[in-house]
């Protein structure tokens, strides 16, 4: 019952194809080459690079990269301006191949904890993308999944377009929670494949609600070492998946559609 009043959109093939990564791994991969952790972060932007260069052809439609959480402000303050440095130089540096690539970038997450530099790059990147009409490449910085449902529930709260039913909270909760999260009022597609590299085999505060029913892949690559055949080879396992929101297996309905009346109760 619960699904039922919460579910708001299962994946049809129109609503595209929607990959998010959790990229993990950065430090690791740098310490075991006896390097500082900043070069695991500066390989990792280069692991950036190469994925989203790839995505597009993979049939992926919406690309979502877990970048920095709420709860990583809690990091040593020079790593911290390390990732925020890096961050606004990519997001310099690829604004004109994604704007050429028809890439359209936005940022998720809290913008007022970043520091000026960061939110300027982050503006001029949304702005010199926003006429994209290709992949959406979507960067999650200052991001936690638990304060955007929250917030979101506070503003469908506040704004009472409807009285708050456990049938209404759904859909406005999730038409609040799309809006937050972007730049335009247009809804974001649910996540259908969620890779996670790295080793660990957790969610970590990331696209709770989107990634409701998505196909999880865990991979102990290190974020700094994921290729593009790493990438294929995630989407490749997805395409095998039977993916049910819930129903029955497609072998069981067909069985069940062509049995003799009463036999599906057997
Ligand atoms: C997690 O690995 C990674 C991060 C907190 C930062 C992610 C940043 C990048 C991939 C670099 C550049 C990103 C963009 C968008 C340009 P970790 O450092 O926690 O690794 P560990 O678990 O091995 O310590």
């Amino acid at each position: 019952m619960l699904q039922s009043t919460f579910r708001i959109s299962p994946r049809d093939d129109e609503s595209g194809f929607h990959v998010a990564v959790i990229m993990d791994g950065n430090g690791r991969w740098a310490t075991r080459r006896g390097l500082p952790r900043a070069a695991g972060h500066r390989a990792g932007a280069l692991a950036v690079r190469r994925i989203v260069q790839a995505a597009p052809a993979l049939g992926v439609t919406t690309l979502t990269l877990f970048a920095l959480s709420g709860d990583n402000l809690q990091r040593p303050p020079a790593e911290l301006r390390t990732l925020f440095r890096l961050f606004a130089h990519y997001l310099h540096d690829e604004a004109d191949r994604c704007a050429a690539h028809g890439i359209r970038l936005s940022i998720i997450g809290r913008r007022d904890r970043l520091p000026a530099p960061l939110q300027s790059a982050i503006e001029h990147a949304e702005r010199r993308t926003a006429h994209g009409t290709g992949m959406r490449l979507r960067i999650a910085i200052d991001y936690s999944a638990r304060a955007s449902i929250l917030q979101a529930a506070e503003r469908a709260a506040r704004a009472r377009l409807a009285p708050l039913t456990s049938e209404s909270l759904g859909p406005q909760l999730a038409a609040a929670n799309h809006a937050m999260q972007g730049t335009t009022p247009q809804p974001w597609p649910d996540v259908d494949l969620l890779i996670r590299s790295g080793g660990e085999q957790r969610l970590s505060d990331f696209l709770l609600w989107e990634a409701a029913y998505a196909e999880l892949f865990f991979t102990p690559r290190m974020w700094p070492d994921f290729s593009a055949d790493d990438l294929a080879g995630a989407v490749a396992d997805f395409r095998q998946r039977e993916r049910r929101f819930g129903r029955l297996p497609s072998a069981e309905l067909r069985a069940t559609a062509t049995a003799a009346p009463g036999a599906a109760s057997a």
